[in-house]
């Protein structure tokens, strides 16, 4: 029984980008025919193939599906016809021509606990496909280039039977769907189970009427409204802003409790984590329901980017991904504050993708190999894909960008396209070249832009200079084409200059600016116009003046950041804070006209990991207590310093009216409750204790609850906020995140042992498992103790869950992507902990790749 080659670490085989070769067969339809069963699934698969080439009929089979009977035009295959040879079929094929290839394969859905093909969540039945999870679920070419309408016929005693596409008919424990839409296999879904649906509907642009559902577990149709109202926003918004229409009679999105990532745009059947579905008052916060409307559009845009406008290869993963989550930015920057929006996402640009950018993980936009596509679904992928088209917009303009998306919508409407594709478009609808501009998809690494500038009597100059270090692989990074936006305030404070877009292409360049009565303060990289790390010098009076003045919302923000962090450097090479900053902080405090969201990202101080990456960078050893420590004192200094403006600022945002989760009351609420984190610092956790006690909302409980575990006196808040919610989940995913995530440094992996010791840490759950680990592992100073406990928790739970969900270890793995930077001592148990796993029997290809990278 036992097969040795199970137990061997997964085999590190890259599969490169240049041997793309197209699939030698048309796939005309795909029928499949499921009987549903906890253990024993069946799967018919009926593929009618035709012939484009000569080459073998190779299709992929996932090593636990059971193969019991293969034939050809019905024709049973006797075994010299076929050869399984670990997840490949091959199989005798006709030399011309069309056949029908029939198939049958049981699969134990019960057993599935990695998540990926047919799984069991709670007693429903459902499936998760991309990248390569449809060979879990029956053989076939698994792979986005090869695309065929679906006919599906589902069996099981189940209430809601549920697959892409229209129903054709329903009843009696038997529906079938038909998908006219031609689709690789990763947009394939199925659903069964006890389910609920919150409906609405939606007529589009040219009339058709179609059908909404959000389908939920019984009992939680109360908290499904929010991404229904998100999903009508986005269906409008997507006809206003892209004229994209949807394209069926029916739209389903159903929650499930265990997923892998955020959710799946399968067409026509979206599946969702439930945390990105569910939401009430009291148990979502503001930035759930922020991103649950932002994920459901993310979805819903995917049905044109991406579905009818799909990958060639996973390769091209940033075609779509890149793609639809600009536009999601998009729709929530139209949704909300444009401004708050952009700083949010450079926020989370900064802490992750820069990270990843100058690590062992660094790879390109579009990456050229990979051993495990699952371990590329990356912030570089996603969210630098979308930095990437931001700068195309800006440099073709906006009509530029119109223009291009009109054609690429027209030519490549049912392709599998590429980057190239993608580049051709714009040049062929602008006539621009963008040779030069294709090196943000082939090269990676973060530039660092320096800025210098002269001025002399009415000339202002400004001089450049791009280099790109480094990153695995890539050693030579020729210049990049960065447009730079710009603009120059007087000293007056009057914008002399408005923002002009610098297009810069070389290693060094200048640009000048004539006939200017005074010397200017030059406001640049306005709107973060570039994924780039810009390095000016700048004396904190200048910064200051740019965060009063600056009319560009980012650069004004931007301003404070920077001093903020210098403010910080300054403390911890012994120095004291500078009165520029706190003098910055009480104007800020009463600016009573600013948009409160935006003091509120103002308020809220670099994390410790942002500081650690900046000291690294310029070549110094960051001391994880010693950061902690100076920003913990900066926090308080600011505290006693503006007491009485925090608190009247406390007052003042208060919301009285009911509950709703608009960018007006979450503005309110954020910088209330970043007042308080302040207030904190010295009072205890009183204030925080009172509001624990009466908030209605979860933003302020959470909120309030965090600030109390710092304070150092939560234990009865705990206790109490774990009854009264010990039937919700997804709070108690945030109860199981709080703690270690706020614990003092020095407590918080005994914090976090302890919890993982519980009855409840159900671990094989992914958000429970996400909640715990990742509370810790952003817990900087804790993660990072200096006697190495941090990284061997870290890597026996990844261990432990390697066995079991391969995709979410290799996840949790980037947290010790970062581990060089430190001190010899942290290196040497870092570097025992990756040893530990490298040297793991039975490593998972996922994780067996991640932990490679990172040791390397
Ligand atoms: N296409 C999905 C999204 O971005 C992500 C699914 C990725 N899943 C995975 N197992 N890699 O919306
Ligand atoms: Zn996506």
């Amino acid at each position: 029984m036992a097969d040795k080659s199970l137990d061997a670490p997964a085999a590190q085989v890259p599969t490169q980008l240049s041997d793309y070769r197209p699939y030698p067969f048309a796939l005309t339809e795909t029928r499949l025919d499921v009987t549903l069963a906890a253990e024993a699934s069946s799967i018919l698969a009926e593929l009618d193939f035709s012939r484009r080439a000569p080459g073998a009929l190779v299709l992929d089979i996932g090593k636990a599906v059971d193969l019991r009977r293969l034939a050809i035009d019905g024709a049973e295959l006797d075994a010299a016809q076929w050869r399984r040879d670990g997840e490949i079929l091959r199989i005798d094929a006709p030399a011309e021509g069309s056949f029908t290839l029939s198939s049958e394969v049981v699969v134990n859905p019960s057993a599935n606990t990695a998540f990926e093909g047919l799984y069991l969540s709670g007693g429903i039945f459902c499936t998760q496909c991309e990248a390569e999870g449809f060979r879990h679920i029956t053989p076939y070419p698994d792979r986005p280039d090869v695309m065929a309408p679906f006919r599906v016929t589902l069996r099981a005693d189940l209430p809601v039977l549920l697959s892409n596409g229209n129903p054709v008919s329903a009843g009696d424990g038997v529906a079938v769907w038909h998908d006219p839409w031609p689709k690789p296999a990763y947009l394939f879904a199925l659903v069964a189970g006890d389910l609920r649906a919150v409906s609405g509907q939606f007529t589009t642009a040219s009339g058709r009427d179609v059908a909404l559902n959000v389908w939920v577990r019984p009992g939680d149709e109360s908290r499904a409204d929010y991404a229904l109202e998100s999903l009508i926003r986005s269906m409008e918004w997507d006809e206003k802003v892209y004229g994209r229409e949807y394209d069926l009679d029916l739209f389903n999105i159903v929650a499930v409790d265990d997923f892998n990532m955020g959710a799946m745009e399968n067409k026509g059947l979206n599946i969702f984590n439930s945390k990105l579905v569910l939401a009430s008052p009291d148990t979502a916060t503001d930035a759930d329901y922020e991103r649950i409307e932002g994920v459901i559009a993310h979805e819903y845009f995917h049905n044109w980017t991406g579905n009818r406008i799909t990958c060639r290869d996973w390769f091209q993963l940033c075609l779509k991904e890149g793609l639809t989550v600009f536009r999601d930015q998009q729709f929530t920057a139209d949704m909300r504050s444009a401004a708050v929006k952009r700083i949010e996402d450079v926020l989370t640009l900064r802490a992750r993708q820069f990270r990843e950018d100058q690590g062992p993980l660094a790879h390109p936009v579009r990456p050229d190999s990979y051993v495990e596509i699952n371990n590329f679904y990356t912030a570089t992928v996603y969210e630098k894909g979308a930095e990437v088209i931001g700068m195309l917009k800006l440099l073709v303009g906006d009509e530029g960008y119109d223009k291009a998306l009109g054609l690429y919508f027209d030519r490549h409407d049912g392709d599998a396209a590429t980057i190239e594709d993608w580049l051709k478009v714009f040049e062929d609808a602008t006539g621009r070249d963008l040779s030069q501009f294709k090196r943000w998809y082939t090269d990676a690494g973060t530039p660092v832009v320096t800025m210098t500038e002269d001025w002399q009597d009415g000339h202002l100059t400004l001089r450049f200079a791009q280099s790109t270090p480094p990153t695995p692989g890539q050693d030579d990074k020729p210049p990049r084409v960065i447009p730079i936006a710009v603009g120059l305030i007087s000293p007056n404070g009057d914008e002399v200059v408005p923002t002009t877009v610098l297009e810069m292409t070389e290693a060094e360049q200048e640009f000048s600016f004539d006939g200017l009565a005074a010397r200017p303060v030059v406001s640049a990289l306005r709107g973060f116009s570039a994924p780039v790390m810009l390095d000016r010098q700048m004396d904190a009076t200048t910064r200051a003046f740019l965060l009063s003045h600056d009319t560009d919302p980012f650069a004004r923000w931007e301003a404070g950041r920077q001093l903020a962090r210098e403010t910080l450097l300054a403390m911890l090479r012994g120095e004291s804070p500078g009165a520029e900053y706190l003098d910055a902080i009480g104007q800020l405090l009463a600016d009573e006209a600013a948009d409160p969201a935006f003091l509120a990202l103002c308020l809220r101080l670099p994390s410790e990991e942002e500081i650690a990456t900046v000291q690294a960078q310029g070549g110094t050893t960051p001391d994880p207590d010693a950061i902690h420590a100076a920003r913990e004192a900066l926090a308080t200094e600011i505290a006693r310093r503006h007491e009485a403006a925090l608190e009247a600022v406390y007052a003042r945002m208060e919301v009285s009216a009911p509950y709703r989760p608009d960018a007006d009351q979450s503005g309110r609420r954020s910088l209330r409750l970043a007042a308080l984190a302040l207030l904190n610092r010295i009072d205890g956790g009183r204030r925080a204790a009172a509001l624990f006690a009466e908030a209605g909302n979860m933003t302020e409980r959470a909120g309030a609850l965090g600030l109390m575990i710092q304070a150092g006196d939560a234990q009865q808040a705990l206790s109490e906020f774990h009854r009264e919610f010990s039937g919700v989940r997804l709070v108690i995913d945030k109860w199981f995140m709080l703690q270690p995530l706020h614990a003092e440094p020095d407590q918080a992996v005994a914090v976090a042992q302890h919890l993982a010791a519980r009855d409840d840490f159900d671990w094989k759950n992914p958000n429970r498992f996400r909640a715990l680990i990742g509370g810790l592992t952003a817990n900087h100073a804790g993660f990072h103790a200096a006697d190495g406990t941090g990284y061997d928790f870290l890597a026996d739970w990844l261990l432990k869950m390697d066995a079991v969900n391969p995709q979410i270890a290799a996840r949790m793995s980037a947290a010790f992507e970062s581990w060089t930077r430190y001190d010899a001592d942290r290196r040497k148990h870092a570097e025992a902990a990756l040893d530990r796993i490298l040297s793991a029997p039975a490593l998972s290809r996922n994780l067996g790749e991640m932990i490679g990278r990172i040791r390397n």
